[in-house]
């Protein structure tokens, strides 16, 4: 919990001081005297390779071969690209209270996006078992990632004073401790070779990955892991190596962050795809579309692409705003404005949908039908302004027919669900919402049966009862037995109205010996198309709109999945854009609060995001095949990047722009007027 011997970063906790408020804690924290030696402090992912200094073993996805096929290419590019840092900015910070329990326990409110991980973290740092912390979670003012492993800290310090002291406790940091402290989404730096043949198709594409990964493992290795699962985006590639190493930086961890890695490998890949078309002298948007996988393509890794909605997405987006016209307007509003420029970007995604890691894809749910006809759900799905506890409601409600205002959805709490995954890799809603649905069948089995013998049905009419409109309907036609009338009938004759479910994903697996599996329930796909005007006196840039056609399969919610993408879209263009994370040489946090950390702000938002839901099918392993939707849309922030890079290009062609994002109004106006001045 405590530095021990060894500092290893800026801001890692050494000491914890315990007081009754604020004031006495500062006026103990002035007393404090602290000797140091200093160690060589690395902040440079590439430097910590060059000394071995690796918090993971490296990993490399081979498909084909990549030696043999450049061989055969007519063009081959090289590069490299940077992508920043992101600093989570929850609106609240971290944090927890504990206060001690009967036989020798504690429980703590913890803003946590998993639970599970606070409890077992705090056994060990209590020495006590698992069944002797409680964790509750109401819900977080956002986590963004950065609650799924970094939230323990805090639980623990609490715990421990609550534990010892025998008196409630509470460890709150103060924001701009919080931004000291804890980790971000991992800079990379990257290499990379893309080959192709003389008609544009993309034979070979080698990439290596230095991921940024601060000073302990964190979930660094898992990220790793999912940079090179996105490594080609969705592209057809037949001959593809792509090696990552995970790098010990003297920077605090860095950690979970929307997309967890991800977008990191979508980036290089899409960098690559626009140093080859602008040098072949073709639009970037060409290339991408030509090379668009499809239904069949195998991915480096060995999943087969089935149900792709690549095309249609892209294909569909063309239609309702045709580029080739785009392009054309475009030209003419450039040329008539000697100092205002336009251009666009497009930017297809494809994301795939469960933990990286198969074990994680598991998830339980406890249900309470009460004598009154009112119904109490439990999950571990933790509620962080996703809108997973309205998914979890609409489950309950549907499956047993009755209003939603009849159902209340407790706290997420390791006491009633236990072993619960983080709510993260957007699979909160498709695995807490089917072990829910697991348990409201078992419950609803039972019921069903009983109404049959309440209507004087046998039990081969069963199949044809079902609950809707808080009644027992038969055939399709309603009956008078009400579902409260059912539920108080079922009681009296001692029926069960409780049911814990149980849910893991089927289907999955991947054996990392090899690379090779089949890691993910199902991908979702989209396209964006990004509009921005440059201001080429000032650098500054506003983006008119970003055009989605995104693959929802068939919602459960709409309001939800609007809100999603909207959120991931402007998160996605800060991180491309404006939200540079600043390290000193010593490690220091030099972007430390809201005056030098520029997060998107009105200004920022695109004046117009329009969304055209995709219609298809959905998929049977998503909760009532409703797509999930809490990261993919970020990624299309991505296409803010190359469509500022592109206006860049209008106003100055000669200009050299490295592929290193965020692309900040400073580094747009030093480029505006590069190599001119
Ligand atoms: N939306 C809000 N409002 N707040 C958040 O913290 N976290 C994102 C995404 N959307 C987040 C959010 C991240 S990182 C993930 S993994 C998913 O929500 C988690 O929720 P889900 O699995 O229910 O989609
Ligand atoms: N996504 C998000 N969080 C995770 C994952 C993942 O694939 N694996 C472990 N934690
Ligand atoms: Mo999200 S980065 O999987 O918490």
């Amino acid at each position: 919990m405590l530095a021990d011997h060894e500092v290893h970063f800026r801001g890692q906790p050494i000491l914890l001081i315990v007081a009754e408020n604020d004031d006495a804690a500062h006026e103990a924290y002035q007393l404090i005297q602290i000797q140091m030696e200093p160690l060589p402090i690395i902040t440079d992912p590439r430097e910590a390779f060059a000394q071995g200094k690796l918090l993971s073993p490296s990993r490399k996805f081979v498909m084909g071969n990549v030696d043999e096929a450049f061989a055969q290419c007519t063009y081959i590019f090289e590069g490299q690209t940077e992508s920043g840092g992101q600093e989570h900015l929850y609106l609240e910070t971290q944090g927890a209270y504990a206060y001690p329990t009967e036989h020798n326990s504690v429980r703590i409110h913890s803003s946590t996006q998993g639970p599970t991980a606070v409890q077992r973290t705090v056994a060990r740092v209590l020495g006590v078992g698992m069944n002797q912390v409680e964790v509750d979670v109401a819900r977080l003012g956002g986590g963004f990632g950065g609650k799924e492993d970094q939230a323990s800290g805090w639980g623990a310090m609490a715990a421990l004073v609550a534990f010892v002291l025998k008196k409630p406790a509470k460890c709150v940091p103060h924001r701009m401790e919080d931004m000291r402290m804890t980790g971000k989404r991992n800079p990379y730096s990257s290499d990379y070779k893309i080959g192709f043949d003389a008609n544009h198709r993309i034979l070979a594409y080698q990439a290596t990955f230095y991921q940024n990964g601060g000073a302990a493992a964190d979930l660094s290795p898992a990220i790793l892991e999912r940079t090179l699962f996105h490594a080609t985006n969705t592209y057809h590639i037949p001959n593809v190596q792509v090696t990552a190493h995970s790098c010990k930086t003297n920077l605090p961890p860095n950690t979970a962050f929307r997309g967890f890695g991800g977008p990191q490998g979508m980036f290089v890949i899409e960098s690559a795809l626009d140093h080859a078309a602008k040098s072949l002298g073709i639009a970037t948007y060409t290339l991408q579309r030509k090379n668009m996988m499809g239904n069949g393509y195998e991915f480096s890794y060995g999943q087969v692409v089935e149900q792709c909605q690549a095309t249609a997405c892209w294909d569909e987006l063309n239609k309702q705003y045709p580029f080739d016209e785009l392009q054309t307007q475009i030209n003419t509003f450039n040329q008539q404005n000697r100092y205002y420029k336009k251009a666009f970007s497009l930017m297809p995604i494809c994301f795939g949908i469960s933990f990286t890691n198969t074990l994680m894809n598991q998830a339980r749910a406890l249900v309470h039908v009460y004598t009154d006809g009112s119904v109490g759900i439990s999950t571990g799905a933790v509620e962080m302004g996703q809108g997973v506890n309205t998914k979890m409601v609409q489950v309950a409600a549907h499956h047993f027919g009755i209003d939603t205002r009849l159902v209340k959805l407790e706290t997420t709490n390791t006491t009633r669900v236990a072993n619960t995954s983080p709510s993260a890799a957007s699979a909160t809603a498709d695995l807490n919402g089917k072990a829910l649905e697991d348990a409201c069948l078992q419950i609803t089995q039972r019921l069903l049966a009983f109404a049959a013998d309440v209507l004087q049905l046998t039990p081969t009419d069963i199949p044809k009862l079902a609950l809707k409109n808080n009644t027992v309907w038969v055939d399709d036609r309603q009956t008078t037995l009400t579902w409260a009338d059912l539920v108080r009938q079922a009681y009296m004759k001692r029926l069960n109205l409780s049911a814990k479910g149980h849910y893991a994903t089927p289907l999955i697996h991947f054996d990392k010996t090899i690379e090779k599996g089949h890691p993910f329930a199902y991908h979702v796909y989209g396209t964006a198309l990004t509009i921005v005007t440059l201001d080429c006196l000032r650098g500054t840039y506003t983006f008119d709109a970003v055009n989605v056609v995104h693959d929802f399969g068939s919602t459960m919610n709409r309001q939800i999945d609007i809100g999603q993408c909207e959120g991931g879209i402007v998160q996605g263009i800060g991180w491309m854009t404006l939200e540079d994370v600043v390290y000193n040489a010593d490690g220091r946090l030099l972007s430390n609060a809201l005056s030098t950390y520029k997060i998107p702000d009105v200004y920022a938002v695109p004046e117009q995001i329009n969304l055209h839901f995709l219609q298809t099918e959905g998929h049977d392993l998503a909760i009532f095949k409703s797509k999930a939707v809490g990261e993919p849309p970020l990624m299309y922030g991505i296409g803010a990047y190359f469509a500022v890079r592109n206006a860049i290009k209008v106003f100055n062609p000669q200009a050299n722009i490295p592929y290193n994002a965020p692309i900040t109004p400073e580094k747009v106006l030093m480029a505006l007027y590069n190599p001119l001045v």
